[in-house]
């Protein structure tokens, strides 16, 4: 069977990187079923014959309007598809999208006609303010992180930064590479306008967003950027469970420790 992959050695390999995170996410147990969602603004690498691809079907609505991703292209997971099977057929769980002129509904051009994720208003609102902001990241992805999700589950956490200190102080790496830290999001219906408007907001201020008894959701360079993002801080998490588990409650880096670390990787705050 043809696909858009052919002939376009650049993006099969941004699908690939995409196939290979999918992977990662259900190997790590935070993709049960078809949980979590991974979507790749790939208007970079598409050519004039895409652009006279047809629909296949009918332009359904996004939920909102989005200025500045007309005309764009998005490979999106599949609604109900599994993250493990996205990792080894991702034509067949996932398709591409082109942004219509109105910017609020889309249309999907390859290979299949799979529905993309009913996530796709958070993901497609964020992608639209990184490419109003001239910003070069591409990905956004959102998954269920067990011990992150644990975490969200009482209010000793959920309180502005508390979470992200916490973390940050269970191993340098953390602040290092997540140095805007992790946003919260309050319980907000999945799928909803809601939800995508919150995660937004937070992400001008968040590296990476806890959706609250839910998942987090986290913007990339690239798919393998916003999934590292994830896991230093799914690491840092472990760790305090694992001393909770063990008994006691971790030190934590000290506050000169925290300060000498942001001196020396140059980190803001
Ligand atoms: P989709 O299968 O629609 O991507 O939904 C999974 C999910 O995690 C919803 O939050
Ligand atoms: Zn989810």
């Amino acid at each position: 069977m043809k696909s858009i992959l052919d002939g376009r050695p650049a993006l099969a390999r941004e699908i690939n990187k995409m196939a290979e995170v999918a992977g990662y996410l259900w190997q790590k147990g935070w993709a049960e079923r078809n949980g979590g969602n991974i979507t790749v603004n790939v208007t970079e690498f598409m050519d004039e014959a895409v652009f006279d691809m047809p629909a296949m079907g009918e332009p359904k609505p996004i939920g909102c309007v989005l200025p500045h991703l007309k005309g764009s292209y998005f490979f999106c997971k599949g609604t109900q598809k599994r993250m493990r099977d996205l990792a080894r057929w991702p034509m067949e769980n996932g398709s591409v999208i082109r942004i219509c002129d109105d910017g609020a509904s889309y249309v999907i051009i390859a290979d299949e006609p799979v529905t993309p994720t009913s996530e796709v208003t958070s993901h497609l609102m964020v992608h639209d303010a990184l490419v109003a902001g001239g910003n070069r990241k591409n990905a956004t992805v959102h998954t269920h992180p067990t011990e992150l999700v644990s975490m969200s589950h009482t209010p000793a956490f959920l309180g502005k930064d508390v979470l992200t200190n916490l973390l940050w102080s269970m191993i340098p790496e953390t602040k290092a590479f997540c140095p805007r830290g992790l946003g919260i999001v309050p319980y907000k219906m999945p799928g909803s306008l809601e939800l995508a408007e919150s995660t937004l907001a937070e992400l001008s201020d968040y590296d990476v967003v806890l959706w609250e008894k839910h998942g987090v959701f986290a913007v990339g360079t690239d798919v393998m950027d916003a999934f590292d993002q994830i896991d230093v801080l799914t690491k840092a998490a472990q760790i305090y469970m694992n001393a909770r588990c063990m008994g006691f409650v971790p030190d934590g880096m000290t506050q000169e420790q925290m300060q000498e670390m942001t001196r020396a990787f140059n980190l803001p705050k």
